[in-house]
């Protein structure tokens, strides 16, 4: 399989779906739905739903049914990132190769947008007509996954506990406190719910969520390389920010190289994850592949 063609296929049915639900920006209050339009379809990699839909396909074939559900995750991430390059945040320009959203629309509707993208993630994930082909147990445990990895256990601890080490120094284990939260929890988390959708068996779920683990992180090891060897024009976001900002990472941490072997690690131990998996776990395998060695 080509990996190429598998992320840009997947990534077009997630676009098709979340264009069909948002409100248009003529509706009122049109300013706030301008702004999450134009976070949202500002051309993210879609990573998260991908890996859900991913993971469901090694059990079953009926994506279409939990689009709901896996579009939801973006929503959330999307709201994550508009936050997260708030002036009181990580203050950012660039983001997805655009403005920033509080540079466009200013702070108050920025942070606002954010609250409607979360908000928004939990009347998708129940909308009853969207979600009736789910089973409602496997939806409960789902919404609980998901909101248990975006809130104070998952990704905003992270969040917090990022901006409190900001010029200060650190141990390794809360560098990874920092990253397996902000970033590992909600990928951990679309995995696992694409498992639990899917209804796969205890074992398998066991094998998602060591891979899960071991992607998240090594997703956001190679974001803070890529801070440092990426370029504007394939991030879609200013590099150099990290150390600019006193930014708490693995290569700040450990050097360069380490952190690169470090996500080999990770990488080789998610693929082992998956070893009792069959063929239909060729796209998970493959993202992780690409993880290991992505430039955006
Ligand atoms: C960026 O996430 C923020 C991190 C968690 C490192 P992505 O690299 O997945 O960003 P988009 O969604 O493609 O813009
Ligand atoms: C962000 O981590 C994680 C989120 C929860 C958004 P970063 O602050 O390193 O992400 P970028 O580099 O701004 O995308
Ligand atoms: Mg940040
Ligand atoms: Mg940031
Ligand atoms: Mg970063």
């Amino acid at each position: 399989m080509d990996i190429k063609d598998y992320l840009s296929s997947k990534k077009e049915i997630i676009e098709r779906f979340l264009e069909s639900y948002l409100p248009h920006e003529e509706s009122y209050p049109q300013e706030i739905h301008k702004a999450m339009r134009y976070s949202l379809f500002a051309g993210g990699k879609r990573l998260r739903p991908i890996l859900s839909i991913a993971s469901y396909e090694t059990v079953r074939d009926d994506t279409n049914s939990i689009l709901p559900v896996v579009c939801a995750i973006e929503l959330i991430h999307t709201y994550s990132l508009i936050h997260d390059d708030l002036p009181s945040m990580d203050n950012d320009n660039f983001r997805r190769g655009k403005q920033t959203n509080h540079k466009v629309f200013g702070e108050s509707i920025a942070i606002l947008a954010g609250d409607a993208l979360l908000t928004m993630a939990f009347t998708m994930m129940t909308d009853e007509f969207y979600t009736r082909k789910i089973k409602p147990e496997s939806l409960i445990q789902v919404i609980r996954e998901i909101s248990l990895a975006a809130g104070d256990k998952g990704m905003v601890g992270g969040q917090a506990v990022d901006i409190l080490s900001e010029d200060r120094s650190i141990d390794l284990k809360t560098l990874e406190y920092i990253h397996t939260n902000k970033t590992g929890a909600l990928i951990r988390a679309s995995v696992r719910a694409g498992g639990i959708l899917a209804g796969a068996n205890e074992e398998k779920l066991k094998g998602m969520t060591l891979y899960g683990e071991g992607i998240g992180l090594a997703f956001q090891i190679t974001d803070d390389i890529l801070d440092i060897e990426g370029t504007k024009e394939d991030l879609g976001k200013e590099t150099g920010m990290d150390s600019a900002k006193g930014k708490n990472t693995y290569p700040a941490l450990v050097g360069i190289d380490s952190s690169k072997v470090k996500v080999k690690e990770l990488i080789d131990n998610a693929l082992v994850a998956l070893k009792n998996f069959d063929e239909r776990a060729d796209p998970l395998r493959e993202i992780a592949l690409y993880i290991g060695s992505r430039r955006n």
